[in-house]
């Protein structure tokens, strides 16, 4: 099958969800983070991502900011960092996080090329509105599906459901382009070839579903699409 879209997870995809610990850390009176802030980057994300699934399997729905600012809260605290001034300040970060160098021209060739764009991501619609603003992605993409709309989270198929019903593509018509393993594999158990962006060299997940393309970045990706 030919492809016809590609679909774009977005936190860790195509915003670094490490660049508010890292931008935080290197401001006046943010000192404490200077050398845990890796720590402190891995740790919030890691909530994040187990609570999105514990509150789907435990039925009790939260959207992904209220998750993103739980994890976070868990987070401080677990490292003697709770305070309003730092949490504020790394959220509103996280608000506007840095898209990887390579996002706008990559975006860019395959819009040019008549392909559809699109995010698909857990995060919420009004902090997913923010990001691509701050990026300055708007123009290149033609959608921006959330989560929000099913109140649950990928990797439930009901998720990945969304692409089909909003561009009319058959599952294997589908580029679908994640850095998170477990995405990778709920996506290609869906049935969308998938292209998974391995910047740490991690292991393939053992779980369901795997990877057609394993990448180190994004700037394959036209290659990939033949553009
Ligand atoms: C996303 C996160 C969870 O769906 O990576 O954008």
């Amino acid at each position: 099958m030919t492809i016809t879209t590609c679909i774009f997870d977005a936190y860790g995809t195509l915003f670094d969800v490490t660049s508010a610990a890292r931008i935080a850390a290197a401001e006046p009176g943010n000192e404490a983070l200077a050398e845990c802030w890796p720590r402190i980057a891995q740790d919030w994300r890691l909530r994040q991502v187990q609570y999105t699934w514990l509150r789907t399997i435990m039925q009790d729905h939260a959207d992904f900011w209220h998750i993103t600012q739980d994890a976070l809260d868990w987070t401080l605290e677990a490292h003697g960092l709770a305070g309003s001034v730092l949490r504020e300040r790394l959220l509103s970060l996280y608000r506007k996080l840095d898209a990887y160098p390579e996002v706008p021209q990559m975006l860019a060739a395959l819009k040019s090329a008549g392909l559809n764009t699109a995010i698909l991501s857990n995060g919420s619609p009004d902090m997913l509105e923010a990001a691509v603003g701050s990026a300055g992605i708007g123009n290149v993409l033609d959608d921006i599906l959330s989560a929000e709309a099913c109140r649950i989270f990928k990797p439930a198929r009901a998720i990945y459901d969304l692409v089909p019903a909003r561009f009319g593509a058959a599952p294997d018509e589908v580029l679908f382009v994640t850095s998170n393993g477990w995405d990778a594999a709920g996506a290609a158990a869906y049935g969308f070839v998938v292209a998974w962006v391995n910047r740490d060299g991690d292991p393939v997940e053992r779980l369901p579903g795997r990877p057609v393309h394993v990448l180190a970045d994004l700037t394959e990706i036209p290659a990939l699409m033949g553009v």
